[in-house]
């Protein structure tokens, strides 16, 4: 990491490329990034966007804590180092799949403010949707789906996001889900109608 061109590693000129990819696709690729605390609803909203892309005919991966944390990263823990590492692993994915053609959802925390700009450099902006799921610590406390917070509280867990650990908002996001203020249902149709026109192919 860190030294460019170490390796003396050369492009090809592939002969397929993304623009061909989209072609046969029919629509563009790019990236929509959910973050948010954790329990904050990130994973189930990311998970019914991408049905409905699917019934719309559009091919779309979703990467999150369950594929992703499982498998490919399943070496790296919560220190800010590893959450690092973790969000920068993912986003080189993204950017194979966005190359790949495909529409990628991708749900993590992703709690500081300079890996998620490392996301961006890495698709390049106009690849790139960020989606800012906003629901309080303390509703994702209250919640607590996975007994995590509870945990955090007792010291069973160090750097809990939001208990132990920080969380950097985005100040400008693409979009922003207050789920306190509406249902799922509405938040998913508000991120289709803002997807939907960015869905179009056009061979520039
Ligand atoms: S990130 O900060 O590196 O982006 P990521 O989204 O991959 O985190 O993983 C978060 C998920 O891991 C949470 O939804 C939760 O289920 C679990 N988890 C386990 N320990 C922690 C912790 N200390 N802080 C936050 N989430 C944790």
């Amino acid at each position: 990491m860190g030294e460019k061109n170490k390796f003396d590693i050369i492009s090809h000129n592939y002969q397929v490329d993304v623009k061909g990819r989209r072609a046969l696709n029919n629509h563009n690729s790019f990236l929509i990034w959910f973050t948010g605390f954790s329990g904050s609803g990130k994973s189930t909203i990311a998970n019914l966007v991408e049905l409905e892309l699917h019934k719309m005919g559009i091919k779309t991966y979703l990467l999150d804590g369950d594929n992703v944390r499982k498998g490919l990263n399943t070496d790296l823990t919560f220190t800010p180092k590893d959450r690092t590492e973790n969000i920068r692993r993912i986003a080189e994915t993204a950017n194979l799949m966005v190359d790949s053609g495909l529409v990628v959802l991708a749900a993590f925390i992703s709690p500081y403010k300079k890996d998620r700009e490392n996301i961006k450099t890495i698709v390049k902006a106009i690849n790139y949707i960020e989606i800012y799921i906003n629901t309080s610590i303390e509703i994702c406390e209250q919640r607590d789906v996975k007994g995590l917070y509870k945990k955090a509280r007792n010291g069973e867990i160090k750097n809990m996001t939001g208990i132990s650990a920080p969380y950097e908002a985005p100040e400008n996001p693409d979009i922003e889900i207050k789920t306190e203020d509406g249902t799922v249902k509405k938040a998913v149709e508000y991120i289709l109608e803002y997807i939907k026109p960015k869905l179009k192919y056009s061979n520039e």
